[in-house]
């Protein structure tokens, strides 16, 4: 089969969170199997990582961006037996970050992917490859198969190529004003609302939910709550309905060899589940050595590795962290809401000692956070799928976790007398309190070694790899060609 994958980020060439890990390991899977040729598609922006030797296609092509032409340029390089091509445009690519400044979002971000989009359709014409699927992801490339449904209708290059549109987020939905529309070229014919029209502008999302040839998201019980939960399918969940003999759910998995507590080369000693007690005493002794938290191997420390965002639910553990600062201790890596970040500084700064905030992104701490903290929270008012409890349960750390999305699919919670299969803590009600109480009846488990062991071996014991998921793509891929 002939793949495309094109996304605004994987891993590891850029990244802002989970969209990037599903993307780059999606491509090695697919490109792992007999029969398949894998192609992924990238904006080229300024700190893309790893492409020391990236290669020239020679030339340029043009894309009309409403009454101007752009530009645009590809380069390449070869992994593992992935090509991946980045769509070069130094207006809309060569800026620091890759959605936004500190202070807001990029005021032409509907530009940036409306170039994107119809570049990755007019790269695949400028190199000669004919994709059976052109697979996207999220808002950014919703547009995909809304040009190949419309535009390229009557193109006899893509005769033969399906869409199936990935979900990773509904919550970025890609809305922009009327202009958005004219500015990627649509016919006016096109603005109804059955196909692009949104609340009087256009929903990139919108757009790849209507006009894709098959649709998924990244867990079947997120793929319920969009369609069943206002509070979740953020304005969507009715057209999803419509959809619905279209749309799947199929849970995430991760890179099992970049999470890997056995070989993990950031890590003072590798272990495996025979190994874990002393592997993760020695992580959790550097960890605390690193963030400078006082050494207290009995007491639990609790980790957060997060965007910091809303969605995360992080704003409801400040209190929590100032109540348990006393019997536990915090290290938190994480990025976002200046408030927030600020609310975190602020507690790291009057609990020296027991709790500390590191503000970023940075790989190789969230890797030491995995293996040495004993607890990973993520209270997620909403939630997809979710990695970090994955990686979390591979590193032996016992998610404490909300009950919604993904995070059903693939944590199973702590009742008394069913240690036999736990793996985690839901937190229960959804509530300030809820989440303190949850917090603290882990914490009294964690003294009871038998139990926490149990559950330890049993979170590592899960199979956390990509196998099974990315056959059910592969099925699903096929579905869509017949
Ligand atoms: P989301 O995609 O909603 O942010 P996921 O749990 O699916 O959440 O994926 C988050 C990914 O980003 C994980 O690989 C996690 O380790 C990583 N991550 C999140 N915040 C940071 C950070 N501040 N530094 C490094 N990695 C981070
Ligand atoms: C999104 C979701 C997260 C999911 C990730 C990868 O960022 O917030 O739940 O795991 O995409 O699919």
């Amino acid at each position: 089969m002939n793949i495309v994958l094109a996304a605004s980020e994987a891993f590891p060439f850029c990244k802002t969170g989970g969209l990037a890990d599903v993307v780059g390991a999606l491509c090695q899977q697919f490109a792992a199997r007999k029969g398949n040729k894998v192609l992924l598609f990238l904006p080229h922006y300024r700190n893309i990582v790893r492409v020391s030797s990236l290669k020239i296609v020679p030339g340029v092509y043009l894309i009309p961006i409403g009454d101007r032409i752009e530009q645009v340029s590809l380069s390449y390089i070869n992994w593992g037996s992935v090509l991946v091509f980045f769509v070069g445009n130094r207006k809309y690519f060569d800026r620091p970050d890759l959605y936004r400044t500190p202070s807001g979002e990029f005021s032409d971000n509907d530009e940036r992917f409306i170039l994107f989009s119809r570049a990755v359709l007019e790269g695949c014409k400028f190199i000669g490859f004919r994709p059976d699927l052109i697979h996207c992801h999220d808002w950014q490339t919703g547009l995909i198969p809304a040009y190949l449904k419309t535009v390229y209708k009557l193109d006899a290059f893509f005769t033969r190529t399906r869409s199936l549109y990935t979900i990773h987020n509904i919550a970025y939905q890609g809305h922009f004003p009327y202009s958005a529309f004219r500015k990627a070229g649509f016919h006016p014919v096109d603005y109804t609302s059955e196909k692009f029209e949104y609340y009087g502008g256009i929903s990139f999302l919108k757009s790849g939910i209507v006009f894709a040839d098959k649709i998924n998201t990244v867990s079947p019980n997120y793929a319920r709550e969009v369609q069943l939960d206002p509070a979740i399918g953020f304005g969507l969940g009715g057209l999803l309905q419509s959809r619905s003999h279209h749309f799947y759910g199929i849970v995430n998995g991760i890179d099992t060899d970049v999470w890997d507590p056995e070989l993990d080369p950031v890590l003072p000693v590798g272990y495996d589940i025979s190994e874990v007690t002393s592997g993760k005493a020695a992580a959790k002794q550097a960890l605390c050595q690193q963030c400078k938290l006082t050494p207290q191997p009995d007491k639990p420390l609790i980790g957060i590795v997060s965007r910091l965002d809303y969605q995360k639910g992080l704003d409801m553990a400040v209190g929590l962290i100032e109540k348990l600062q006393d019997k536990v201790q915090f290290v938190i890596l994480g990025k976002g809401d200046p408030l927030l970040e600020k609310a975190f500084q602020s507690l790291a700064r009057n609990h020296a000692g027991s709790v500390s905030f590191n503000e970023g992104l940075n790989e190789e701490l969230a890797h030491r956070i995995y293996a040495g903290a004993d607890m990973l929270l993520m209270p997620s008012r909403f939630e997809p799928c979710g990695l970090s409890q994955l990686i979390a349960m591979k590193y032996g750390t016992i998610p404490v976790v909300s009950h919604v999305g993904g995070l059903v699919d693939t944590v199973k919670g702590y009742q008394p007398g069913k240690e036999e299969t736990a793996t985690g803590f839901f937190i229960e009600p959804f509530t300030e309190t809820g989440i303190l109480r949850t917090v603290e009846r882990a914490i009294s488990i964690f003294e009871d070694k038998t139990i926490w062991m149990r559950l330890v071996r049993n979170a590592m014991r899960q199979d956390l790899s990509w196998d099974r998921s990315a056959e059910m793509y592969l099925a699903l891929y096929r579905k869509t060609l017949s």
